[in-house]
């Protein structure tokens, strides 16, 4: 079957300024910590950077992750079974979708992407590999529980959800998502979730600060982007990409760093950076085995299998919804 026309679930005021965007940015700048969430990284020029950043020798998360997928996707169809409902979170281009579509034999594809431009490129790529399979695209933040489609209301799901996006979030809000993405696929549902490895602090910083310096691109284009769209003039070439470990949060942190004190506007707003002072851009947590099973196991998944390379970099865990029971 072809494509169905995408649902839009991003609000745009009557200059197209994303509402939202415009509200974190602008709150995030009045903090005392300066911080903008990282989901705002993926307009389409820094979709395309991370993409960028997927193929860098540093970056090991998206090689192994595909190694994982190529090598146990044929395992993993059979813990799934077939006829299910594939629900990515994050689709992004869709790049190790097709591992998975490839051995399951699944009812739909519904990817839920934040950037609408590149769901919809990446969708038709994928319905030229995949030309019998219904695909449901939906432009969506997936941190909320989205309602799926009718056509697939009565189907079982397993929801896909790679790349250790939820790395991303603190272990709090991870929580939430993981908790929301129950709801949304619910009872009887799986989830099949790609977490990157607590491993030696020096490869994390260097998977973060490649000596090419596509991360640090990665990182600035988001003042581009603010400057773009929501009328700014931050002095790029007064911030710097910056990527630390921090020990007690168990994650890399990226930030923007002033290397001066600068003054600029956004949205009308004024905004001032003292020399050294930061923009906090992004998280992103490392776990241990253990850790991630507690994770899911507190937010409504039963941990079934895990797969994890020899070098213990990446890991990939199939749970189980947990059902509901009163007692004990
Ligand atoms: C796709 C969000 C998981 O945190 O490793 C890569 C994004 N940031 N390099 C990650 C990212 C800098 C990536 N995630």
């Amino acid at each position: 079957m072809a494509m169905q026309a995408d649902l839009k679930l991003v609000e745009h005021d009557e200059d197209g300024v994303d509402l939202a965007f415009r509200a974190e940015v602008l709150r995030g700048l009045s903090e005392q910590q300066k911080a903008i969430p990282a989901r705002w990284f993926y307009d389409m020029a820094g979709s395309e950077l991370f993409e960028e950043v997927t193929r860098l020798p540093e970056y090991y998360p998206s090689r192994v992750e595909t190694r994982l997928l190529e090598s146990h996707a044929g395992k993993i169809a059979e813990f799934v079974g077939p006829g299910r409902v594939v629900v990515e979170f994050g689709s992004g281009s869709s790049v190790k979708t097709p591992l998975l579509l490839r051995e399951l034999d699944a009812s739909a594809y519904v990817p839920l992407d934040i950037s609408g431009e590149f769901l919809r490129r990446s969708c038709s790529e994928l319905s030229a590999k995949f030309p019998e399979l219904t695909i449901i695209p939906i432009e969506a933040n997936f941190m909320r529980s989205v309602h799926l489609p009718g056509s697939v209301e009565d189907l079982a799901r397993i929801g896909f959800f790679p790349g250790s996006t939820i790395g991303n979030l603190v272990p709090h809000t991870a929580i939430d998502l993981l908790r929301s993405m129950r709801d949304t696929l619910g009872d009887r549902s799986q989830l099949l979730i790609g977490i990157d490895r607590y491993k030696n602090v020096d490869r994390l910083i260097a998977a973060y600060d490649d000596t090419q310096g596509i991360t640090a691109s990665f990182n600035l284009n988001l003042l581009t982007r603010i400057n773009r769209e929501l009328g700014g003039n931050i002095p790029l070439d007064r911030f710097r990409h910056v990527a630390r470990w921090n020990p007690l949060w168990s994650r890399i942190e990226m930030h923007l760093e002033a290397t001066d004190d600068v003054a600029f506007t956004v949205s009308g707003k004024d905004v001032q950076m003292r020399e050294g002072e930061t923009i906090h851009t992004e998280n992103s947590h490392k776990y241990t085995p253990d850790q991630a099973s507690l994770l899911l196991k507190a937010s409504g998944w039963t941990p079934i299998h895990l797969w994890t390379d020899a070098a213990d970099d990446f890991m990939l865990i199939l749970a189980d919804a947990t059902e509901h029971r009163s007692a004990p």
